[in-house]
């Protein structure tokens, strides 16, 4: 995490208050940093490329999946079917509109939709996203501000701090965002993570050892390993939030189906769509990983994939993924985590 700065903001503003446009059709900066932690904005929009996809220039190497339109649009189809599984909620930490978040940050916001439907539902809250890239449309309610950064916020800021599917970001997501969480919200603020871990389940025996999706599923964990980046986290928030210290720790967990296999109209529905999103990202979630920590050449992945890909067609074998939506309270008079409790390893190279 960089170091605070004066205005207790740190990173390059893409707020619809930026008072330095560049460009009428690219996404526009504000440095809002201090001189020291200065970072270009031109360099940050400048994506390296890389098997004909683009990935983030901040801190460049430290996410292996790409930020191209590809992946935004797909980013965008995932916000849409999680809505739909969550009955149109946004979060489930208790929050109405007579007893709003006052402030609201998104840790790795994307595409941003989530903020942006945060700032449309409570728009007398705050609400802030961070993301590595600036991939966040220029406009938005006038109550969301995006900024390009991996987590630098001032101690007791927030009343609720968010993050959805965010598998692949941390090397230890415990200590990068719940330990800093608790640091950053306010006394009885709340934290809600709702998160989809890589594993493929089932319940009647019908997936074999031998299924391609687990296949591949396995040698994505393997390779996110040797890159230091969780893939699998779900199961254990509830405890880490509670090992943390937060308190009334609840947690959801909704089963999303790999393809359109379910009886029932409403989960084939969501299948079907997640079948779609899994068909569109599967490519950009292997050649990163795969290239970098299995030795893999992009035509090798590339061919791997085709098995993989049809193995997500096949109806018989009934799978699917969980998500997991875990909220937790900061008790009322709870001091503010000392910092050597909440700093960590970013995992960055
Ligand atoms: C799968 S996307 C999810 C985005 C969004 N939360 C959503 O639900 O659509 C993960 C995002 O995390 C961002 N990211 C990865 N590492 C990050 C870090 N260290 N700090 C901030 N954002 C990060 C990526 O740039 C990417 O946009």
């Amino acid at each position: 995490m960089a170091e605070s700065t004066k205005s207790g903001t740190s990173g390059v503003s893409s707020s619809s208050t930026a008072s330095k446009p560049v460009d009428d059709d690219r996404f526009t900066f504000e440095s809002v940093l201090d001189d020291s932690s200065h970072i270009e904005a031109d360099s940050i929009a400048d994506f390296r490329e890389e098997f004909g996809r683009t990935y983030h220039s901040y801190r460049a190497g430290s996410y292996y999946f790409p930020n191209d339109p590809t992946e935004a649009e797909r980013m965008d189809e995932q916000y849409e079917i999680i809505k739909v599984i969550m009955d149109g909620r946004l979060h489930l930490a208790p929050f109405t509109r007579e007893k709003y978040p006052r402030k609201v940050l998104d840790i790795a916001t994307g595409t941003g939709l989530w903020a942006i439907e945060m700032g449309d539902e409570y728009p007398d809250a705050e609400i802030v996203g961070t993301d590595l890239s600036p991939i966040q449309p220029p406009f938005v309610p006038p109550n969301v501000r995006f900024f390009v950064e991996d987590s630098d916020y001032p101690p007791s800021e927030f009343d609720l701090i968010h993050t959805r599917v965010t598998i692949g970001c941390w090397a230890d997501m415990k200590k990068e965002i719940i330990a800093r969480a608790f640091h950053h919200l306010k006394p009885g603020g709340w934290l809600e993570c709702q998160e989809v871990p890589g594993m493929p389940h089932c319940d009647d025996g019908t997936m074999p050892p031998d299924y391609d999706w687990l296949k591949w599923t396995l040698e994505l964990y393997n390779s996110s390993r040797l890159a230091n980046r969780q893939v699998d986290v779900g199961e254990q928030l509830k405890d880490w939030m509670r090992e943390v210290g937060f308190v009334d720790v609840h947690e959801a967990v909704f089963k999303i189906p790999l393809n359109g296999w379910p009886k029932d109209t409403r989960l084939k529905h969501v299948g079907m769509l997640w079948q779609r999103n899994l068909l569109d990202g599967l490519q950009g979630f292997s050649l990163g990983f795969f290239s970098k920590h299995l030795g893999k050449t992009q035509e090798e992945i590339e061919v791997s994939l085709v098995d993989v890909r049809r193995s997500l067609f096949n109806r018989k074998i009934h799978a699917y993924h969980k998500l997991y939506v875990v909220y937790g309270r900061k008790p009322e008079g709870a001091a503010t985590a000392p910092e050597a409790e909440v700093g960590g390893d970013t995992g960055e190279k």
